[in-house]
């Protein structure tokens, strides 16, 4: 039988303290079921963020009903079992084991969805739901709210109002506890392990996909379930390209190689960047932009503690960017023009910043109302700046024709500051180039 990886009184806490800010209401949690890549083979599997959160519950065709303060607060539905389709796909907790192992006050089989749903929304204050996002559950949804208010127009009465679940469980999510900042290290150190091995397998001639692979290999190996998103690892003109995917060229000498790939650990993600020499040597030119990018990119991290607007990291960066664009002669003007009317965005078309978490763009509110919001201890953000010269830009001297630099690195905030927690891949210029290719010396 399989176990939950996490003991369950860590979910059970934070539905405790959820309960206090949501008595009386329901808040509903969906897990999409599983989904066909091609023919009959089907995507692994990845358990919903929000409803793992909630319940440490990985399986796929489920829902959580939270409704603090009524009887029966938490309800699981959750796939049967059935001997033969465990046979084939292995195995399922059922209706039974999961309300025992995952400590719930009841189970049903998700066939009852709609039949027990309606009913469980019935007399609350507010039902908390993410509509929009989810194309499966949304219809069931709208047929629980249909049956169990279809009557109340009669009596002038509508539905309980509904809030976005996204939204409230982005407040909770969007600081971290102690267990999870030490998940987060796991995610950021594997990954950072990762990242190191790829430098040094890194030649002419080896493929964008081999790498790939050894970065699969590597994290896997050391306890991941795999990555966190597709891996970028994309050389030459590829760099440029945001989220390449392909992963299908050559790598050849004078080229960079942008590689952004993190671990998925305990369902926490890593995301690092890095970009380096494909024959362990930077040219001039190219070291020159690596250089300046590395010094913004160290600057911004020096600039995150608790207290800072998030937003204040994007306008910091526009502006050491924009510096560097006009250094490089890719713009000319001042700085305060060419940010105004944003003709940096030709090279730097991207946030400089998210949060990390379960999910690898994490669930939070970094602006309220519009206004950016200050950062607070126990966010995990990302500080990813990064320049993009296509091979096909004309504007672009040719030394940097077909040359994308980020570099990115994963921040937890803390009372007095921050802890890079993907400080063990290097990204010094000198650290780099001794790195590259060293299986190969
Ligand atoms: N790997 C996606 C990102 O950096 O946001
Ligand atoms: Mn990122
Ligand atoms: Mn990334």
């Amino acid at each position: 039988m399989r176990k939950p990886s996490v003991p369950i009184e860590i979910f059970k806490a934070r539905r405790q303290r959820l309960a206090q800010l949501i008595k009386g209401s329901a808040l509903l949690v969906p897990a999409w079921p599983e989904l066909i890549r091609n023919a009959d083979s089907h995507f692994n599997y990845r358990a919903d963020s929000n409803l793992f959160y909630l319940t440490g519950f990985d399986e796929p065709e489920s829902w959580l009903f939270f409704r603090p303060g009524s009887k029966n607060e938490v309800t699981l539905f959750v796939r049967q079992k059935n001997e033969e389709r465990e046979t084939w796909d292995g195995f399922r907790y059922g209706v039974e084991a999961a309300k025992k192992i995952f400590g719930v006050d009841q189970t049903y089989p998700i066939e009852d969805l709609v039949k027990v749903g309606s009913e469980l929304i019935q007399g609350v204050d507010k039902i908390y739901y993410t509509l929009f996002r989810n194309s499966w559950s949304d219809p069931l949804f709208a047929e629980m709210i249909h049956k169990a208010y279809g009557t109340r127009p009669r009596y002038g009465l509508g539905p309980a109002p509904i809030y976005d679940a996204n939204s409230l469980l982005g407040e909770m999510r969007i600081v971290k506890s102690d267990e999870e900042a030490d998940f987060m290290r796991r995610a950021c150190g594997i990954s950072a392990e990762a990242h190191v091995e790829l430098m040094k397998a890194t030649k002419p001639g080896v493929s964008e996909r081999a790498l790939h692979g050894l970065f699969i290999k590597s994290v896997m190996e050391r306890g991941a379930v795999g990555e966190a998103y597709g891996g970028i690892v994309a050389s030459g003109d590829n760099s440029t390209t945001l989220h390449y995917r392909f992963n299908e060229a050559v790598l050849e000498a004078g080229q960079v190689l942008l590689v952004d790939c993190g671990a998925e650990f305990q369902f926490y993600s890593g995301d690092i960047t890095r970009t380096y020499p494909v024959n362990g040597r930077f040219t001039n030119a190219q070291k020159r932009v690596y250089q300046k990018i590395l010094n913004v990119q160290k600057k911004l991290i020096e600039m995150v503690k608790p207290g800072l607007p998030h937003f204040d990291l994007q306008e910091a960066t526009i502006r050491g960017l924009t510096e560097i664009l006009i250094e490089e002669k890719l713009l000319s003007g001042s700085v305060d023009d060419n940010i105004k009317s944003g003709a940096y965005q030709k090279y730097y078309p991207h946030g400089v910043s998210h949060l990390l978490g379960l999910d690898t763009h994490d669930l939070g509110a970094i602006r309220v109302q519009g206004a950016s919001r200050p950062m607070e201890a126990g966010w995990v953000i990302t500080i990813e700046p990064g320049l993009y010269f296509s091979a096909k830009d004309e504007n672009v001297p040719e030394e940097l024709r077909g040359v994308g630099i980020r570099i990115e690195d994963d921040i937890l905030v803390t009372a007095d500051g921050c802890e890079n927690m993907t400080r063990g891949v290097p990204k010094e210029v000198e650290e780099v180039e001794a790195l590259v290719g060293a299986n190969f010396r």
